[in-house]
């Protein structure tokens, strides 16, 4: 089977690309990225010569790349993670997430729509998106496949107008398609403009943690492994036409999460107790700022046997572990060099 990858030198991508890499050494897995600031192939250095690896350079934006490439390596499937992905620079720029993550997301539809149709039931469209399509919930609730959507930063809008895309293709033109959305994610190789790499980050390197508003916004986080188990669970066995939610069962305030980071920073960098939570600095709050996700997994629990593999504690702390360990990585990222492992592993060829 040959599987496309979109985004796969992204975060969550990463994890996708190396699980299904090293799972599943039958298939061919193409990572097809452009490698923005937040794509960074030094994520996979360890999988790259593989054999079952190939890495695709090109933009989701642009329908003749997607053609030639669709040409040339006759993909089964798609799971398509590709997307701009965080809230504050989507409050800065929103057309950037209309063009990759609406037109990107309408391009790949049209594209395997065309390759696939004298026989597209033995193809599948798997679309990855988040629990902020659902907009934001009150003290009580959960977020469930039949929440209506009610998107409201335009990340969350745009992966919305994706998500309506992936259906409608379903529904108009039968293109199989399966979709997940899933809660904050965290772990290694997530890139440290999000709260909890930042606030490693800082807290590594004594600077001001900063926490918008009061930090009564609570999230539901998930380890990055496990979304990427869910993933291969829902690829493999989920059902055509189908949503499934996907969540950590474990809701935090900002400010309880940054306490619990700090607390676990000063033990494991053998600081006083207390020391790290001197850096907490509560700024100016996010514009239109959504106060509240958790997310009900029963679905994916229930049908697919899926569930979380660690604790948040356990999860947590194995992130800063790793963080600690790596700090080239983030030095790299911090200084932009990390662009230099494309030009040296790939250009030059
Ligand atoms: P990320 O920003 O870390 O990675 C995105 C990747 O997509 C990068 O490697 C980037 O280079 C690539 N990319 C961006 N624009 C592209 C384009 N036009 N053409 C080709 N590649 C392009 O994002 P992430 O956090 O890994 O998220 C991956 C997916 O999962 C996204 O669709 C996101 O909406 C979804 N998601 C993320 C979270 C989370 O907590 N991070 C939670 C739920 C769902
Ligand atoms: P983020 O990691 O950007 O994810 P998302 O906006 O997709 O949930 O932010 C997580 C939460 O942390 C969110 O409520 C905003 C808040 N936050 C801060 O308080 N300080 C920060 O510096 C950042 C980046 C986020």
């Amino acid at each position: 089977m040959k599987v496309l990858i979109t985004g796969g030198a992204g975060f969550i991508g990463s994890h996708v690309v190396r699980l299904f890499v090293t799972k599943y050494p039958e298939y061919q897995i193409f990572n097809l990225d452009n490698l923005t600031y937040a794509g960074n192939l030094a994520n996979l250095s360890d999988i790259e010569e593989r054999e079952n690896y190939t890495f695709l350079k090109g933009d989701i934006v642009d329908p003749a790349y997607l053609e030639g490439i669709f040409e040339e390596h006759k993909f089964d499937s798609v799971i398509h993670l590709a997307a701009e992905s965080h809230v504050d620079r989507s409050i800065a720029d929103p057309l950037a997430f209309v063009y990759t993550n609406v037109i990107g997301t309408v391009n790949l539809l049209n594209t395997a729509r065309k390759h696939w149709k004298t026989n597209l039931q033995d193809h599948l469209f798997y679309h990855v998106s988040t629990d902020e399509v659902y907009g934001s919930l009150g003290e009580e609730g959960l977020f469930t496949e039949e929440t209506a959507y009610d998107p409201r930063s335009p990340y969350s809008a745009s992966k919305a107008s994706s998500d309506h895309f992936v259906r409608a293709y379903y529904h108009t033109y039968g293109l199989p398609v399966k979709l997940s959305n899933c809660s904050n994610n965290y772990g290694p190789n997530h890139f440290p403009e999000k709260l909890i790499p930042l606030a490693i980050y800082n807290i590594q390197n004594e600077r001001p943690v900063p926490v918008y508003g009061k930090g009564e916004n609570v999230r539901d986080w998930l380890y990055v492994l496990d979304h990427a188990r869910a993933i291969d669970d829902i690829f493999h066995k989920g059902n055509i036409g189908e949503t499934y939610n996907i969540g950590g069962v474990n809701e935090w305030r900002n400010i309880d999460l940054i306490e619990l980071l700090c607390d676990q920073m000063d033990e494991k960098l053998g600081r006083p107790t207390g020391e790290s939570r001197k850096l907490i600095t509560f700024v100016k709050d996010r514009a239109g700022h959504d106060l509240r996700y958790a997310i009900d997994s029963s679905k994916l629990m229930n049908e697919l046997g899926w569930a979380p593999s660690v604790t948040f504690e356990q999860g947590l702390s194995k992130t800063v572990d790793w963080y600690l360990e790596n700090t080239e990585w983030l030095n790299n990222v911090t200084s932009g060099n990390y662009k230099a492992y494309y030009e040296q592993q790939y250009t030059h060829r």
